[in-house]
């Protein structure tokens, strides 16, 4: 089973991959859980040029460099953990791509970086991707002073359009992309997400 989440900066996906792991875990589950962009040493080193302030992307470069990092991490961490019959968590997966790069940046249509995606994935698709929805005043209140990474320092109009295409996604995919309102209490998100995952088969 291949699950993924979504959601701005500050919507809570830590918290939750980490309670959702540990609860699997008990419940005599094998999880492997990784970050999207790293999660290789490849991808990792991408990860350090996409998140670098100083360094300047042009759009389509940033959608091939996540990707790149992406096509690694399915390809040598998550195919081999599912293979084994592991469950694997994603915080965010190619559902990002679609919202930051084809929404915020604009590079290209919707459907074609969705079919781009999916050839990235060999035609991975998570069987349940959760959107942890939060509004951007309260991720810009829960972000504080910390400094912004390159991708954070994008404007407003640019966190409107990532919310609006997530919001697309919901409605295109509704069984496999559950929208959560990300200013619930932490637990009873995890209990909805649960009772949601007991509805899928264990594969
Ligand atoms: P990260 O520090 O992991 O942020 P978060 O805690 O919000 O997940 O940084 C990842 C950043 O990269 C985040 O701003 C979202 C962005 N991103 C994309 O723009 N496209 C993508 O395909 C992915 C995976 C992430």
């Amino acid at each position: 089973m291949f699950i993924s989440f979504e959601g701005i900066d500050g919507s809570g996906k830590s918290t939750q991959i980490a309670r959702l792991k540990r609860r699997l875990e008990d419940a005599g589950r094998r999880v492997v859980t990784v970050r999207e962009p790293g999660g290789t040493p490849l991808s990792e080193h991408v990860r350090a040029l996409l998140l670098d302030p100083a360094l300047d992307i042009a759009p389509f470069a940033e959608l091939l460099l996540f990707s790149a990092a992406r096509a690694q991490l399915t390809e040598r961490v998550i195919r081999p953990a599912l293979g084994e019959g592991t469950i694997v968590i994603a915080d965010r997966f190619f559902d990002s791509t679609g919202a930051y790069q084809g929404a915020g940046r604009a590079v290209a249509e919707p459907d074609w970086v969705r079919q781009f995606s999916e050839r990235v994935t060999g035609g991975l698709v998570p069987d349940r991707t959760y959107w942890l929805d939060l509004p951007l005043a309260e991720s810009i209140e829960r972000r504080g002073h910390r400094s912004a990474d390159r991708m954070e320092q994008a404007g407003a109009d640019f966190f409107a359009r990532v919310a609006e295409a997530y919001a697309r996604f919901a409605q295109a995919e509704p069984t496999r992309f559950h929208q959560i309102d990300a200013t619930l209490p932490p637990e009873r998100i995890h209990t909805q997400i649960w009772t949601d995952l007991q509805s899928l088969k264990p594969s």
